[in-house]
């Protein structure tokens, strides 16, 4: 067990809200890295982080004694090899999702955290979403009754980065249901289980630019009898949002993650389900500051990872089910296989 926490904190656009969370915890900052001289400047500047403690080349991490806890927030294809990297030098890593965007590169994965010994968590931040953390409190306490359909969406407009055809985003690999839409699929994953068969259907009309789908539609049959449907739409004209409605025999749960407040729907004597109780929210969005904060206790105390390299894998495994189905317009059975 380590007795404190020194971090390297790998990429600076969207990695600094892992940055922001270490700060938040009081880790040590070993280096903060990024390949690109301007976001490294950036973040350094702005977080007040020493110049002796930015690099441009993540190896000066490996090569770090010091550097017990990394976080990887790099493009999706190279989550593989600098995972793979940092847990070979004896890391803890904690790594964006989508943990890789292939079956063989996640199985690699796996398998390299497995043999490591290391902590090694894939930030699927929606488990630490206020409104989805109790939404998953108020179905394990029973207020909801059983479940019978589960439904989540993620709708982010991409049009702006990826009419650069030269971003990582545009690549043929990271379809958006992979990408981004694993965010909603993970958040189901939690909620109901895992999905046993899936059926979908996309459309391209949006984003001219890329090769993939940018709008999918997939009905999922997860264990126990619930129907559950995702919605993934990179290219909506609309805001950013993961609109979520949770249905059980006693209740409702309507939520998102930016809204300030969600609505909670019971029961009463008569059997029905007049007004909603409003429940406000302290953090109206993603919370990256507990993320880390769940990172470092498996750390420091030992406590499980409750996203292990497997759980970010089988969120993958169904994610490339649904763009199979939308592929092959049939119904695909997620091939969890390569997740252990
Ligand atoms: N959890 C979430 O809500 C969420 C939101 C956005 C992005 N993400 C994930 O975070 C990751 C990063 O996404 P982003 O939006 O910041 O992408 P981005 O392209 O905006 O930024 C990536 C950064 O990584 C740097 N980089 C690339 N290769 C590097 C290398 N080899 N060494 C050091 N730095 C390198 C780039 O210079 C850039 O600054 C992706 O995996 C993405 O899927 C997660």
């Amino acid at each position: 067990m380590e007795k404190k926490i020194v971090a390297g904190i790998i990429g600076l656009e969207f990695g600094r809200a892992h940055l922001e969370g270490a700060l938040a915890y009081g880790a040590e900052i070993g280096l903060i890295c990024d390949c690109d001289e301007k976001a490294l400047k950036f973040a350094g500047e702005k977080y007040d982080i020493p110049e002796e403690k930015w690099t441009l080349d993540y190896h000066d991490i490996i090569n770090n004694k010091e550097i017990n806890a990394v976080s990887i927030g790099i493009p999706d294809q190279l989550h593989k090899q600098v995972a793979i990297e940092m847990l070979e030098a004896g890391k803890h890593v904690l790594c964006e999702k989508p943990l890789a965007l292939t079956k063989e590169d996640v199985a690699e994965i796996v398998q390299a955290a497995k043999k490591s010994g290391c902590v090694f968590m894939v930030g699927q931040i929606c488990r630490f979403t206020p409104s989805f953390v109790k939404t998953k409190e108020l179905i394990e306490s029973g207020a909801l009754g059983e479940l019978y359909f589960v439904e989540s969406e993620y709708a982010h407009d991409y049009m702006n980065i990826v009419s650069n055809k030269q971003n990582w985003r545009s690549d043929d690999a990271r379809h958006g249901v992979i990408g981004g839409g694993c965010h909603a699929v993970d958040l189901l994953r939690w909620l109901a289980g895992d999905p046993e068969e899936v059926f979908a259907y996309g459309t391209h009309k949006l984003l001219p630019t890329v090769s993939y789908d940018d709008s999918t539609i997939a009905i999922m049959k997860f264990p126990n009898d619930i129907a559950g449907k995702v919605y993934v739409s990179t290219g909506c004209k609309r805001d950013y949002t993961m609109r979520t409605v949770i249905y059980g025999t006693k209740g409702t749960v309507i939520c998102d993650n930016t809204s300030p407040t969600m609505q909670v729907f019971t029961i009463g004597e008569d059997g029905l389900a007049h007004d909603p109780e409003i429940i406000e929210l302290e953090v109206n969005n993603h919370n990256f500051v507990k993320e880390f904060e769940v990172f470092a206790d498996s750390i420091v105390n030992g406590t499980p990872c409750p996203t292990p390299a497997e759980e970010g894998a089988k969120t993958v495994a169904a994610c490339i089910a649904i763009v199979e189905s939308a592929t092959t317009g049939k119904i695909v059975k997620p091939d969890y296989s390569f997740c252990e």
